[in-house]
């Protein structure tokens, strides 16, 4: 799990909060698989508006632009990002995402989910993002621009909200480096990269990375 502090300026999250508000929202339920869907109880914004989708694409580019989120997701392919809504009363109970998501043809992996928190904490009461691990529970409850990141495969949930609004982006991504294992080893070489000053250490770094990447990449 990662954690990204300022991906979005405020002035960025006023503006979508803003569409947002104008936004057409659907039941949640229509996007969850038959088990989630039990315990589904949230809004999210119709991506197939196209303001919504010029959102959706917006957040993307400004993930794109992360050095660090690239180093630790390595993306190859983005699902659709969602905007989704929890009011007093709402909820996501616990269940596991869809290993493959999108139509059929262009159907991703999904390896790594992400939320991109869009309301201050201050603003509701509950609506913890809580991540079970075989190390246990996490709860996360970020600053309004800030994300999370965690293997699609753990069992997860959303805090019910009490008082509030909880206003999130989330979506999925399928990576070049398909185990956790690996995508780890890659991520700590880079950060030991980013430590080393110019030169040929440096550079035999880069020439191990890049053979891993060799070794463990699909396109
Ligand atoms: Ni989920």
């Amino acid at each position: 799990m990662l954690t990204l502090a300022g991906v979005l300026e405020s002035e960025d999250l006023t503006r979508i909060r803003e569409a947002l508000a104008e936004a057409p929202w659907l039941d949640g339920r229509r996007t969850a698989g038959p088990a989630a869907r039990k315990v589904k109880a949230n809004t999210q914004a119709d991506t197939d508006n196209p303001k919504i989708a010029a959102l959706g694409r917006f957040v993307r580019e400004a993930l794109e632009r992360s050095e660090v989120f690239a180093a630790y997701a390595r993306p190859a392919r983005w699902s659709t990002l969602m905007f989704n809504r929890y009011g007093p009363g709402e909820t996501y109970g616990t269940h596991m995402d869809d290993a493959l998501m999108g139509p059929d043809g262009g159907k991703l992996r999904t390896d790594l989910s992400f939320t991109l928190f869009l309301s201050e904490p201050e603003a509701y009461e509950g609506g913890e993002l809580v991540v079970e691990g075989l190390e246990g529970e996490r709860a996360v409850k970020l600053a309004a621009g800030s994300l999370v990141v965690y293997s699609t495969g753990a069992l997860h949930r959303v805090e019910p909200v009490t008082s509030g609004e909880r206003l999130a982006c989330v979506g999925w991504i399928q990576s070049f480096i398909r185990r956790a294992d690996e995508r780890e080893v890659l991520f700590d070489l880079a950060r030991v990269r980013a430590a080393l000053p110019e030169g040929e250490a440096r550079l035999l770094l880069d020439k191990a990375s890049g053979n891993l990447l060799r070794l463990w990449g699909e396109p």
